[in-house]
């Protein structure tokens, strides 16, 4: 990962992912949803942002993944994009905006990209997503695919439980990110999948694997936004790390600030803006002070 300044920094692209890939240099990736986190991403010199459907839950405050939106997630990436320059950015493609059919999944990428600027997208699980791969790569679009735990099909895994604890769920899971490989996915997501399973799956794969409770043996790794910032409170899943804890953080400045304004002690002389003695003359003869608010338009 390089720590150079903002200007200094390559543009990330599938090639320079290639060349990381080849010389067995580990991918950063994480989320952002909005200017400001993709301004942080940018500057802790990450190599890829993922504009995630978590969003629906970090930023939009719904339940899970399903209901966000495709004018929400673009609305979303647009914001990203306007904060990135570096990193490779890819955009999440939403629950229900590519499954029905690989020319809904082509205009849907499509719009990720022209309208959203994303470089590539992102769609989840194997069965009939290889074919949208297929179809959406084919159109020329960069295209990730993500297996193991897929947060949009939760309800029929049976929750948001890891995947592949059993011989042939694991072996299902492996197919899938084989099928996907094959679609010509230029990466693939490995979410929530147990460490030894996803020991024996890399020895198949051929192209990036990004993981997410996947384990070390991964080529990256990709961690939300909220989750290792410590924005969130409440549960976050076993395979996150908080690094940081920005959410008390966040609360003691707001407290701090509700303190002052309560104590008369913010805003102090120095936030105020001044005016020249004369001036003030002037308004106390065009506008003497105590007029009804009703007079205030009059002058
Ligand atoms: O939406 C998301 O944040 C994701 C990552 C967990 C890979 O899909």
């Amino acid at each position: 990962m390089s720590s150079a300044p903002r200007e200094n920094r390559k543009k990330v692209t599938l090639t320079k992912l290639a060349e990381m890939y080849a010389l067995g240099e580990p991918i950063v990736m994480v989320t952002a949803y909005d200017h400001p986190s993709a301004l942080v991403a940018e500057e802790a010199g990450v190599d890829m942002v993922l504009v995630g459907d978590s969003a629906a839950n970090c930023v939009l405050g719904y339940d899970g993944t399903v209901p966000v939106s495709m004018e929400e997630m673009l609305m979303l990436s647009k914001a990203v994009r306007r904060g990135l320059r570096a990193p490779l950015m890819v955009g999440d493609l939403p629950f229900g905006s590519y499954e029905a059919s690989d020319e809904i999944a082509i205009t849907t990428a499509q719009r990720f990209v022209k309208e959203a600027g994303c470089d590539a997208v992102k769609l989840e699980g194997g069965g009939n997503s290889v074919s949208r791969a297929r179809a959406i790569a084919a159109a020329g679009i960069p295209v990730m695919g993500h297996v193991g735990l897929t947060p949009q099909t939760a309800v029929s895994l049976g929750g948001y439980r890891a995947q592949g604890r059993t011989a042939e769920r694991a072996a299902a899971v492996m197919q899938d990110a084989i099928d996907l490989q094959e679609a010509g996915c230029f990466s693939i997501v490995f979410e929530a999948i147990p460490t030894e399973v996803t020991d024996h799956l890399m020895a198949h794969m051929k192209v990036p694997v990004i993981g997410i409770g996947a384990g070390p043996s991964t080529d990256g790794q990709v961690l939300v936004f909220h989750d290792l910032l410590g924005i969130h409170d409440g549960h976050v899943a076993k395979f996150v790390k908080s690094f940081a804890d920005v959410r008390s953080e966040m609360v003691r400045g707001v407290r701090a600030y509700a303190d002052e304004v309560r104590g008369r002690t913010f805003p102090a002389p120095e936030h105020g803006y001044s005016i020249p003695p004369e001036e003030m003359d002037r308004l106390r003869d065009l506008a003497p002070a105590g007029r009804t608010p009703s007079a205030r338009y009059d002058w």
